[in-house]
């Protein structure tokens, strides 16, 4: 979704509005532009739809010198795709602009109550600097003018605003991501650290309702609903090379291959935060557990686990649960899985569960959710940058399923699957393997239609698979239970349709059988297996990890899609109109 960074201090603000916003493209967008000072004092709007490299190039903009500036990304909302409509946007005057990520949901009513001012845009952002000119007029600051907006707004939105006249850059959070960077020449807000890390990794993580001031030399916040809320400064350990894509050619690959190492992270550091996490589910009621997308298949995957070991537990995507509320009751446990911590999707399930317990399964630090429950178990997964989830899809159930296996005094079982997993991991990405995925990509790079099939843990490996390849390859893949496939989609598969079947061993005879109907009617299979089977047209070997088992047979789907992806000449690091962190509803 949306990024921004902004910046204001001593030093030319281009080069690191330029930097910032090449770190943020991961995030997805279809547009881009930047607000700048000209000589004058005049701001300067450069935008287009399409990639930031376009913008700056096009515009020479790295030619400019501005004392402070914002650039931002759009992921459209309201307002098609167009240059009209990439922020920043500007008030009446050219005054004022505002880059802006969320949602405004009583625009129209904002917008005409500014019956007087004059639109030019198809985006509820132009009320932002409509409303801002229109309180600057009357005489209030712009930080008095965006705290009486953050009042009148409905939604969660986040902006930054500048204004030609003021020293300080303004900006508001509220549910969507702002984080502070304290440089020693300058103060950033930006979407996110790893924008700015390259400067500072003194950070101040932001909370809803915090209005903030950067100026040359420092900066100020304050919460319009909590006078006395801390805001602490924080030194983050993300390393710079974290952003980078080292000798990969994509973040995405180096992200697969980093899971057996952030597997390794979890035995060495996570076992303190399993085992708080684990107290509360013992001294809970039912487990929910809350996601979406490839988080939500984390869910369903320790949901499963946890019943299996005598627990209530039920996955449910965050924007259903009010289908859940008749039964939810004060002592019941929700666990919310999200790698970003800024999906709206689970971040709007909190109004519904403000009494009860939650723990926090999340990769970046800080975020959103990160404030909004009681024990928070960081996935350690480091920066994710490929807008598919992958090591943090790993790390996430993993550390969810351990703090069922704590709860139900599982401990020693569980470490040692975990050794498993660790090996298991990199006995898979090996160069047999990827060769073998190599071979069997070039095989279905070309199909129109894929079906991912498998029973019990491996039906949700099946969806995750499915989804991973539909992400980054747009071919059309399914995820279906093996034996589902009777009741109906059996009637898709002839000659040469692919199949791709994850088979563990504890089904194996079931999903084999499944098998045999698709291959009597011409079907053709890949199994993903820890063994071969003379069903098997291709075969991707995976290896056995106890609990775990399933997690190799994802990352092989994982490699699989990837490697189509690049066969396809499409750059699985940033698939078209989708955004790392859905911050909107
Ligand atoms: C798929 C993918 C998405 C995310 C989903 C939730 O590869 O990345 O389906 O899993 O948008 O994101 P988080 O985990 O940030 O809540």
């Amino acid at each position: 979704m949306c990024g921004i960074i902004a910046y204001n201090g001593s030093d030319n603000a281009v080069p690191y509005l330029v930097d910032g916003i090449k770190n943020l493209e991961y995030r997805g967008y279809d547009s881009a532009g930047c607000v700048l000072l000209d000589g004058s004092g005049n701001l300067l709007i450069r935008k287009s739809e399409g990639k930031v490299g376009d913008v700056i190039k096009n515009y020479a903009i790295d030619k400019y010198t501005s004392p402070k500036g914002i650039f931002h990304t759009r992921w459209a909302t309201r307002g098609e795709v167009n240059t009209r409509n990439a922020h920043p946007i500007s008030d009446c005057t050219g005054k004022i602009a505002v880059a802006h990520n969320g949602i405004i949901e009583n625009y129209d009513e904002i917008k005409n109550s500014l019956s007087d001012h004059k639109f030019t845009t198809d985006t509820d952002t132009e009320i932002i600097a409509h409303f801002l000119e229109d309180r600057m007029n009357g005489g209030l600051t712009m930080k008095d003018a965006v705290a009486e907006l953050a009042h009148e707004m409905k939604g969660y939105s986040s902006f930054v605003a500048i204004d030609r006249d003021s020293d300080d850059i303004v900006a508001l959070k509220n549910g969507s991501p702002l984080v502070v960077g304290l440089a020693s020449n300058g103060t950033f807000v930006a979407s996110d650290v790893p924008s700015f890390i390259k400067y500072t990794n003194r950070v101040v993580y932001l909370f809803d309702g915090d209005v903030v001031s950067i100026g040359k030399s420092g900066y100020r916040i304050d919460n319009l609903s909590d006078s006395d809320k801390k805001h602490e400064v924080k030194t983050v350990k993300i390393k710079y090379d974290e952003s980078t894509k080292g000798d990969f050619p994509h973040f995405m690959l180096k992200e697969i291959m980093e899971q057996p190492a952030v597997v390794g992270r979890i035995e060495e550091s996570g076992i303190e935060s399993i085992e708080r996490a684990a107290e509360l589910v013992k001294a809970s009621g039912r487990v929910y557990l809350i996601g979406a997308g490839t988080s939500f298949n984390a869910c369903m995957i320790a949901a499963n686990l946890f019943r299996s070991l005598g627990m209530d537990a039920t996955a449910i995507e965050g924007q259903n649960i009010s289908n859940y509320a008749g039964v939810i009751s004060d002592k019941d446990l929700f666990i919310l899985i999200s790698q970003s911590g800024e999906t709206m999707d689970v971040i709007q399930a909190l109004d519904l569960i403000k009494a009860n317990k939650k723990i926090g399964i999340l990769n970046v630090e800080g975020s959103t959710l990160s404030n909004s429950v009681d024990v928070v178990v960081y996935i350690g997964a480091g920066h994710e940058n490929a807008v598919a989830a992958t090591k943090t899809f790993t790390a996430s159930v993993v550390y969810a399923m351990l703090i069922g296996m704590y709860a139900a005094g599982k401990v020693e079982e569980a470490r040692n699957d975990l050794g498993l997993l660790k090996l298991a991991l990199y006995n898979t990405l090996v160069p047999s393997v990827i060769g073998a995925v190599d071979a069997t990509a070039s095989l279905i790079k070309d199909k129109v239609n894929l079906f991912y099939l498998g029973r019990g843990a491996d039906y949700v490996t099946a969806l995750e698979g499915a989804l991973k390849m539909k992400e980054v390859s747009y071919i059309h893949a399914e995820g279906i239970d093996s034996s589902t496939f009777k009741h109906g989609p059996l009637a898709l598969i002839s000659k040469d349709i692919y199949s791709i079947a994850l088979v563990s061993d504890a089904d194996r005879d079931a999903v084999m059988h499944n098998l045999s109907e698709i291959k009597a009617r011409g079907g053709r299979i890949i199994g993903i297996s820890n063994h071969n089977s003379e069903l098997f047209d291709f075969y991707l070997k995976s290896q056995p990890a106890g609990i775990f088992d399933f997690v190799p047979k994802v990352v092989i789907s994982q490699l699989l899609a990837y490697k189509v992806s690049v066969l396809k000449g499409i750059n699985p690091d940033r698939p078209r109109n989708l955004a790392k962190a859905v911050t909107v509803k």
